[in-house]
């Protein structure tokens, strides 16, 4: 039997997926252009940034991410998992620590520094060497991680119902996926790496 703690965390985790699902899709319009990315997060920015909605969404961030790591230290007793389990631990616990990070970081932008936490504020550091060295493969991760955990569950399900070559296809597929898209994301915020010029006021974050 499913216990409080797998529901809790399956239905903020459902919750939180459709916020992820617009939230990415809005940074691949940025390989439009930046003014077409501007326009989507102001579009989804009347839905997400309303009051009721938001703390919704910030209170699944902080459910998800309790549930998860009370799930980790619970299975920790348990024996050695399989592979697609590991993947879903590992890629749980980089979820956990990214978005503590990034929310954390986002409320701090907009209450302590009051700036438009837009764009330019995640691409500061993506862009400014040696920051770079750093908010890379951390955005890469964020992106990857969130595809892997459900890459990683749909196996260990869809072995059941579709037999384990299509479940690996399946889960091969998902997490291919996240790869591209988190390149993708990438390029376009790199200007295709050429680099994207930042307003000064998005640097001073980074006490520049
Ligand atoms: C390269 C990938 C990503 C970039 C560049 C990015 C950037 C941003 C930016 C700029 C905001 C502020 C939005 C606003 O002010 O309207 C934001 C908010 C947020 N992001 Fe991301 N994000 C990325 C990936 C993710 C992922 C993978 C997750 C979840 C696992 C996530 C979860 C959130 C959450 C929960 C918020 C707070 C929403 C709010 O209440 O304002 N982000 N992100």
């Amino acid at each position: 039997m499913r216990s409080a703690l797998h529901t809790y965390h399956y239905w903020t985790g459902l919750l939180l997926s459709v916020f992820i699902l617009a939230h990415l899709g809005n940074h691949l319009v940025a390989l439009w252009s930046v003014s077409a990315h501007l326009a989507t997060m102001a579009a989804l920015r009347v839905v997400y940034r309303n009051p009721v909605v938001e703390t919704g969404l910030l209170l699944a961030v902080a459910g998800q991410v309790f549930t998860g790591l009370r799930l980790y230290w619970h299975s920790r007793s348990q024996p050695q998992r399989p592979l697609a389990g590991r993947i879903q631990i590992f890629s749980g616990l980089y979820l956990a620590f990214f978005l503590l990070v990034h929310t954390g970081a986002v409320l701090t932008g907009r209450a302590w520094f009051g700036l438009d936490t837009n764009l330019y504020f995640a691409a500061a550091g993506i862009n400014t060497f040696p920051f770079s060295l750093f908010f890379i493969p951390y955005y890469f991760l964020g992106v990857t991680a969130v595809f892997l955990h459900i890459a990683s569950l749909h196996y260990q399900k869809g072995t059941r119902l579709w037999g384990e070559a299509s479940a690996r296809r399946q889960a091969l597929s998902i997490g291919g996926a996240g790869v591209v898209v988190a390149l993708l994301i990438l390029f376009a915020m790199t200007n295709r790496l050429q680099g994207l010029p930042i307003p000064a006021r998005y640097l001073q974050t980074l006490g520049k």
